[in-house]
């Protein structure tokens, strides 16, 4: 990134380039064009609309979101066919409702029995159905009934025949492929899902009842296999950013992360052999638990620095061996860090600066809360 568009901004700031987002989506769209099955992404990561517009190619059509606050964000500027895709909670039921009578297609996931009973306490209104995922847990060990409980066939089978309750598809999240290491034992987890998940919707279908599937995860999504084919959908989100987990795990190139979070020198510490920055875990977050041979971050050009601890509005640097040069980073120098985890560090920020081909060409406000 050219120094003079960005010199301006306080740090720490995040910065968006606009040219890696457009091309990380558009080759995630395409491979799933190619492979014949629908791409539903995840907001998560950035929500904001301007990102949701590139992803979605402008259709504002087919989303997931994690919490409450982006489906109502998402649906106050015009997006339909929101996948909320978080075991019901039950605070939240009613705010469901009105979206699923005010939405041409609001969903909802479950991953309980009591969670239908309460879909049933609460039918829509004008002969409207809820519309539900049942999430299927095929070794992530997050959300999810278990793939092989005969409970999980029957709870489907509760779901397609209840008054007022359509089941929609059902929904697995291969998170497990974060503890992966290159493309062959993503692609390992990415088709183990997928059987599983296919082995799934077999009994559904033995027992009369056929509804959408769909799994995914940025690292299967990036590397599909063949079988994938036979999904309804893919539901990737980290995509659109990327960031350093991403490339260790082997999904993307350190090339292609779109967010760097820039921060300034603003002090020295001789005695310690550190450089004092203006970047915290505020605006980075503590994910990654500081592992990088670097620390907490890629710091940008400076293969020699690790950033090797934060507080709320402080982070320490020092050299990975020898003594600091000190002349090369006079107070106010600006340095760039790729985060570990962009999902958790964009959550810190209330502005993105997107940056694209040499200028600032805007700032995007994503949308907070539960
Ligand atoms: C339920 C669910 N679906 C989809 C995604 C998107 O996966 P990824 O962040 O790997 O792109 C996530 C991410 O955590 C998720 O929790």
């Amino acid at each position: 990134m050219k120094d003079e568009a960005l010199s301006s901004l306080y740090t720490p700031a995040l910065v968006v380039d606009l040219d890696k987002v457009k091309r990380n989506v558009q080759n995630m769209t395409e491979r799933y064009e190619k492979l014949g099955v629908q791409l539903r992404p995840h907001m998560k990561t950035h929500k904001t609309l301007e990102c949701a517009d590139i992803m979605t190619g402008g259709t504002r059509r087919c989303i997931v979101v994690s919490t409450l606050a982006e489906a109502s964000f998402y649906a106050d500027h015009g997006f339909d066919d929101i996948l909320y895709a978080y075991p019901l909670p039950f605070d939240k039921v009613e705010h469901c409702a009105a979206l699923s009578e005010r939405l041409d297609l609001f969903q909802v996931l479950l991953d309980h029995p009591d969670a239908l009973e309460e879909l049933k306490k609460r039918p829509l209104k004008d002969g409207r159905q809820w519309h539900v995922w049942l999430k299927l847990d095929c070794g992530n060990g997050r959300a999810g009934v278990l793939y092989s409980d005969p409970g999980t066939l029957k709870l489907a089978l509760a779901i397609a025949q209840a008054d007022g309750v359509e089941l929609t598809g059902v929904y697995a999240h291969c998170g497990n492929t974060y503890k992966c290491k290159g493309v062959e034992q993503i692609q390992a987890v990415a088709q183990e899902t997928t059987n599983l998940t296919l082995q799934f919707m077999e009994k559904l279908k033995d027992a009369g009842v056929t509804c959408k599937s769909s799994i995914g995860s940025t690292p299967s999504c990036s590397h599909p296999v063949k079988d994938m084919a036979q999904l309804s959908e893919v539901h990737p989100g980290n995509y659109v950013f990327y960031d350093v987990q991403q490339s260790l795990i082997g999904s993307c190139s350190l090339e292609d992360v779109a967010v760097k979070v820039l921060t300034r020198v603003i002090s020295h510490a001789p005695h310690r052999n550190q450089l004092l920055v203006d970047c915290g875990w505020t605006g980075l977050s503590l994910d990654g638990a500081g592992t990088l041979p670097t620390g907490y971050a890629v710091i940008e050009g400076h293969t020699d620095l690790k950033l090797v601890s934060m507080t709320q509005e402080h982070g320490r640097m020092e050299p990975i061996s020898g003594p600091l040069d000190y002349s090369k980073y006079p107070l106010g120098t600006m340095l760039t860090l790729i985060p570990y985890h962009s999902c958790a560090t964009a959550a810190m920020h209330s502005v993105y600066h997107v940056y694209s081909e040499g200028h600032l060409v805007g700032k995007w406000l994503p949308t907070r809360g539960w």
